[in-house]
């Protein structure tokens, strides 16, 4: 690395957890960082050493929780700032990481500063968000506004949903004939700035290890060439290397290039700017919509049975940030997130296991989105808190076979999202007791990983086989000495392949696999493979 970066983030994979629904520890049908906490020996048994936990903090709950009122305060509903504290000590005497959601382009607009801010009477808040200076007129798109509101005489400018205004981090080139678009070095545009770093320092104090910032690209507007919106992460990145070097910078940027060069330890490669998660797992078609497409409907992603998909695709998009940053940070391909289609929508268990295969050997840092190890489904639920096709994403974790699935003792109907009804959901109860399981493969899968520099986030990407529409796709991962061979067929169809094996030797072991079988002679290799198969095989 070229840059200082947190020793366990080489290692690290991450936990997502959405709190309303992983465990709800008083019965009020909502799930709470007491409960996070209970639950914490399991994300250890996982193999998982770092969590991020979704915004947590007070809020009306309008885009469940990325609408915050109160960034230095735990909203109650998720228990008290001690709680937070209490959640970083439990975390950190199991070697776990803890990492915070930084909402930093907006607020809600029930925030003390907006509600300052919408006042006619100036005052300390007027400029901390972005106002038009006539009622009536609204900015020239692409930025977007909410008028007749407020009796301030002004439009203001929206970062997503009508109810997040903007904070003000400046224009990169102020129009000179809208004196409302302040500079980027504007006093107040400032003093927003070092607000920012604040909350972080605030958390890091109390044993925070990091933040994934939402929507990272967003905060300078007019910033065609994010030159100045990476200016200002470069900033915090130059503090957190001086006071807080051993916390994580992660980015929703999805622009590995830009993120990682602004100074972010990881960039998520999801869905805005880089397709690269669509391509695998859900055709782009699927990105702006956030609903539960059927698989078939959704283009051809490379994890599709149909055979139709394209591991070029991916892989063109994902090497061309790779190359670049492999020095500074890292890439993370999630299995999914709060906010995409559940991976299980579609796919079988056998289908899911390819997938993890993959998911948990490519560089960069695994993120497993709760509930995905044991292969939750998406549901198809009405919107709660802002959610829309989201929620059926959002349903509560499923432990075993008890009341509301071990989620809570609440009443049903008080639940913050109703369980899954089939009668074969999936549980960590259920999985656990089956050697066979995807939940035991998932802790297989991170147990290997964290004890194989070669896998780790910085081990060498190396494809071997990777042909536009055909399977299977086969890279090495290597490391020094250390080498290992990865094949994924995630189609129905069988595939019998050859290549140059210098690299392996004749001696290797089979590490895990499904339905492939590998021989080497002479440094030739010789694959056979199942449809929906893995093999992932180690030098001796
Ligand atoms: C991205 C978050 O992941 C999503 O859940 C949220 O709605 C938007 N940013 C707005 O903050
Ligand atoms: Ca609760």
């Amino acid at each position: 690395m070229q840059r200082p970066t947190p020793a366990w983030l080489f290692t690290a994979i991450f936990y997502e957890i959405y709190p309303q629904s992983f465990r709800d520890s008083n019965g009020d049908g909502i799930g709470d960082l007491p409960g996070v906490i209970e639950k914490l020996d399991y994300i250890e048994s996982l193999g998982c050493n770092a969590i991020w936990l979704n915004p947590c903090f007070e809020s009306p709950f309008g885009d469940a929780g990325y609408d915050v009122a109160d960034f230095y305060k735990v909203a109650k509903r998720y228990g008290t700032n001690a709680d937070l504290k209490r959640l970083f000590s439990e975390a950190h005497k199991r070697g776990m990481k803890v990492c915070l959601d930084l909402v930093a382009g907006h607020t809600s607009t029930a925030h003390p500063w907006f509600q300052a801010s919408a006042q006619v009477k100036k005052n300390k808040y007027t400029n901390w968000y972005i106002w038009t200076d006539n009622g009536w007129r609204e900015p020239k798109a692409p930025l977007s506004s909410i008028k007749g509101v407020y009796d301030r005489n002004g439009t203001y400018i929206t970062n997503f949903f009508a109810f997040q205004p903007a904070l003000n981090f400046g224009f990169a080139h102020p129009d000179p004939n809208q004196p409302w678009q302040l500079p980027v070095d504007h006093p107040d545009v400032k003093a927003v700035r070092r607000e920012m770093m604040k909350i972080m320092k605030f958390w890091l104090d109390q044993g925070a290890d990091g933040f994934r910032v939402d929507m990272a690209s967003s905060l300078v507007k007019g910033d065609t060439d994010y030159k100045e919106t990476m200016k200002f992460w470069q900033e915090i990145r130059a503090i957190y290397d001086r006071d807080y070097p051993d916390a994580a910078l992660i980015a929703e940027w999805s622009f590995p290039n830009l993120a990682i060069n602004a100074g972010f330890h990881i960039d998520f490669m999801i869905h805005f700017n880089t397709p690269a998660y669509t391509t695998l797992f859900r055709h782009e078609t699927e990105r702006d919509a956030f609903r539960m497409t059927p698989l078939e409907e959704c283009g051809h992603s490379f994890f599709d049975k149909a055979g139709k998909g394209d591991i070029k695709a991916f892989l063109d998009i994902y090497q061309e940030h790779l190359g670049p940053t492999k020095e500074l940070g890292f890439i993370s391909i999630p299995t999914g997130n709060h906010d995409l289609t559940r991976l299980a929508h579609g796919r079988t268990i056998a289908e899911l296991e390819v997938a993890f295969a993959f998911l948990m050997t490519l560089p960069g840092v695994p993120y497993i989105y709760m509930g995905d190890e044991i292969g939750m489904r998406h549901i198809d639920l009405p919107s709660k808190e802002g959610g829309f096709g989201r929620t059926g994403a959002r349903t509560p974790m499923q432990w075993d076979s008890g009341r509301n699935a071990g989620f809570s003792i609440a009443p049903a109907n008080k639940l913050y999202l109703p369980i899954d009804p089939a009668k074969d959901r999936p549980t960590v109860a259920g999985q656990s007791r089956d050697p066979k399981s995807l939940l035991n493969l998932v802790r297989k899968l991170a147990a290997l990983r964290v004890k194989s520099p070669a896998l780790a986030a910085h081990g060498e990407f190396i494809p071997v086989y990777a042909k536009a529409k055909k399977v299977p796709f086969v890279y090495r991962r290597s490391l020094n000495s250390e080498e290992y061979l990865i094949a994924i067929n995630p189609t129905k169809y069988a595939a019998k392949i050859s290549f140059d094996a210098t690299y392996l030797g004749d001696k290797f072991e089979t590490v895990v696999c499904r339905g492939a079988k590998l021989s080497v002679k002479k440094e030739k290799a010789r694959l056979e493979m199942k449809g929906v198969s893995y093999g992932i095989y180690r030098k001796r």
